[in-house]
């Protein structure tokens, strides 16, 4: 930590309570190096080690990181393998430290899709925290917003068709419930690493209203400051939904 860290110029009133962050730049990283892509990926735990361990002390409540997307399928099969074998031994590996932290894992995407090895590794670690109430750490994998947006619709559909819930019952509270995020607030902040600035179908429907922080770092070397200079950032922000500034002065 240097000698005066952004920490103390965050407001512990104002923080945000959720944080999405996609994790980006392994593969830059790595190349910088003359190195494989791969060793940008096993460089970027350290970096989920610091982000949930910073998030977690400050009394962040949810972090949300997007690890793989159902585009991400689409990378050469090494890469895909290398990336997979890397979340087994991950899972097995930060247990404790979740646990030391009072921190509960989650996960959200078309799990069923991940090798069984992975998926059992995933529920193993996500049962051996449940109890676990500091911070919800999700991870998304084979995730992405429009898959999860499709899902939500069949879903309801189905209910319609039962009849369990009338088509009048559908609005944006209803939508939200069928969502796999439907026990956390929409993220705040979001967070994007290396210098693209893009939502890469990350959760769709819940930034609507979020804020977006863009680093050029890549993610390997993304620690605790520079995920409170995001908060800093963030905090001086003037989050409007529509209002004028105006309004928001008179109505304080
Ligand atoms: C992000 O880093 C990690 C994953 C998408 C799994 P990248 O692998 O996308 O790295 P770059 O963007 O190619 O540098
Ligand atoms: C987004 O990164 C997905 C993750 C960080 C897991 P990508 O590197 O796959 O995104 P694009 O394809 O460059 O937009
Ligand atoms: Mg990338």
């Amino acid at each position: 930590m240097t000698m005066n860290s952004l920490k103390e110029k965050i407001n512990i009133e104002r923080l945000p309570q959720h944080i999405a962050i996609i994790m980006d730049g392994n593969g830059r990283w790595a190349k910088e190096q003359g190195k494989l892509r791969v060793f940008g990926h096993q460089n970027g735990v350290g970096a989920v080690r610091a982000a949930s361990e910073a998030c977690a002390e400050l009394g962040v409540k949810y972090l949300t990181l997007y690890a793989f997307s159902t585009e991400n399928w689409n990378r050469s099969q090494f890469e895909v393998d290398a990336l997979m074998r890397l979340l087994s031994k991950t899972m097995s590996e930060e247990l404790k430290t979740l646990n030391n932290n009072n921190i509960r894992l989650n996960a959200i995407g078309d799990l069923e899709r991940l090798p069984k090895s992975n998926y059992e590794a995933l529920m193993k670690t996500i049962d051996e925290t449940k109890n676990n109430d500091r911070m919800t750490l999700t991870l998304c994998l084979s995730y992405s917003g429009r898959w999860e947006i499709a899902q939500a619709a069949k879903k309801i559909a189905e209910k319609v068709k039962s009849g369990e819930i009338n088509i009048e019952q559908i609005d944006e509270k209803c939508f939200s419930d069928f969502l796999s995020t439907n026990d956390m607030p929409d993220p705040e902040l979001l967070i994007r690493t290396s210098g693209e600035e893009r939502i890469s179908n990350f959760l769709l429907w819940q930034l609507a209203y979020s804020e977006f922080y863009f680093t050029e770092k890549f993610w390997p070397d993304f620690g605790k400051e520079d995920l409170y200079a995001a908060i800093v950032d963030y905090q001086n922000r003037e989050r409007r939904f529509g209002k004028t500034s105006e309004q928001l002065k008179e109505n304080k």
